[in-house]
């Protein structure tokens, strides 16, 4: 079996398994997406209106700004693969609750592990928290995080904004684009084996 299908079968499996609350709530189960054989994974927050009505993670105006910026360093959208720590719409797009979070976490660890990226990146304070709970997005953005844990595969982490703080505050734009246009050298960086954990 190729590994698309395998990792549908897997999204399935925790569909049915998920004891998520917001399944009350939102439309549908939004499964990540993207190319199972990516060495990065971009890991949002919860799915918003529109991916909840299409069942595709960042397909909103986040997500359009997220593309712009991927064609910016030259990777397109198809290349990797994008998922999100909550896989359903909370009411009204409000902060997903700690234990949504935590209800939908072993969904996201074997999705991460089945992919096996060599690179995670946060996009936004609450993805990185989920893992750095004591980290503040404004220090470590765009910093090259080494960390091992103990239920997951990959080590290295690259926190950023999330795109739709571009959307509200103009100046967050100049300073997505820039921590993304460091993620080819993050990459390069990653494959001469750098030694630095943090805590
Ligand atoms: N914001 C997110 O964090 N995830 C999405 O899928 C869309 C917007």
């Amino acid at each position: 079996m190729e590994k698309a299908e395998k990792l549908k079968e897997l999204h399935e499996k925790w569909q049915k398994e998920c004891k998520c609350a917001l399944k009350d709530t939102g439309v549908r189960a939004v499964f990540g997406d993207g190319n199972p054989e990516s060495e990065i994974i971009f890991i949002g927050e919860a799915p918003g209106k529109k991916e909840d009505e299409l069942g595709i993670p960042f397909v909103g105006s986040a997500g359009k700004f997220l593309n712009e910026m991927l064609e910016n360093i030259g990777v397109e959208r198809k290349d990797i693969y994008i998922t999100n720590i909550v896989k359903y719409r909370p009411p009204g797009n409000r902060d997903p609750e700690p234990e949504e979070k935590s209800d939908c976490r072993e969904w996201l660890i074997e999705e991460i592990n089945f992919i096996n990226p060599k690179l995670l990146i946060f996009l936004g304070r609450h993805s990185m928290n989920d893992f750095f709970p004591l980290e503040k997005i404004s220090n470590v953005h765009g910093k090259l995080l080494k960390k091992k844990f103990k239920n997951i595969s990959c080590e290295y982490f690259l926190p950023l904004y999330h795109p739709a703080s571009a959307l509200y505050d103009g100046s967050m734009r100049e300073v997505l684009m820039t921590d993304f246009q460091k993620i080819p050298k993050v990459l390069e960086k990653i494959d001469t084996g750098i030694t630095t954990y943090v805590k």
